[in-house]
């Protein structure tokens, strides 16, 4: 079998973020998901190795931003090379909170989505968290990044616990 086949399904980078009590977990994903248009669902698949994931789970809601493309390294780093189990991801820039009370950046965000989680999957490695969209707003007209500008242009790597890992990282 060739896994490099799922090279060829095309998706956008995305942060997702929750807040518990005062336990905050936030990350970058490439699977985040318009499911439904009525009532708005959208899904999301985190890793159970990442802090991010008990947060959604703890807190049952989450905010879904999707990354500019104009968002650089640095940025994608923060979220998605670093654990916000021992670092605060928000820490020294821009944070908002939306209304269901999940932080989130207005910056490097093309748009923002506040969501309660309705179903929870198991799917091994990682929990899809099935988000209903209770408020929603375009932050920027630049253009969304995808996964393949990110391949291709910013050379970034996928990590480990990336559902779209095959080893190559
Ligand atoms: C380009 C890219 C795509 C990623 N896609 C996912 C994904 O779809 N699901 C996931 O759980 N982690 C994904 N990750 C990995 C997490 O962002 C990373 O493990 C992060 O450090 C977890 O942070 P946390 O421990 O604060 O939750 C991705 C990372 C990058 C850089």
């Amino acid at each position: 079998m060739d896994a490099t086949a799922l090279f060829k399904f095309h998706s956008g980078l995305y942060v997702v973020s929750a807040q518990a009590g005062d336990d905050i977990g936030a990350c970058i994903i490439n699977t985040g998901l318009q499911l439904t248009s009525d009532p708005l669902q959208v899904m999301v698949a985190v890793n159970k190795q990442n802090h991010t994931e008990s947060v959604i789970a703890k807190a049952g809601h989450f905010a879904l931003t999707a990354v500019a493309e104009s968002a650089n390294m640095l940025y994608i780093g923060r979220f998605g090379f670093r654990t916000s189990k021992d670092y605060d991801k928000f820490d020294g820039i821009k944070c908002a909170t939306t209304i269901l009370g999940d932080p989130y950046t207005p910056e490097n965000a093309a748009c923002v989505l506040a969501c309660d989680v309705v179903k929870t999957l198991d799917v091994g490695t990682h929990t899809v968290f099935v988000g209903e969209v209770k408020d929603a707003a375009n932050l920027d007209d630049d253009p969304v990044m995808t996964y393949s500008y990110y391949h291709s242009v910013l050379k970034g790597k996928t990590p480990p616990k990336a559902s779209s890992f095959i080893g190559e990282a």
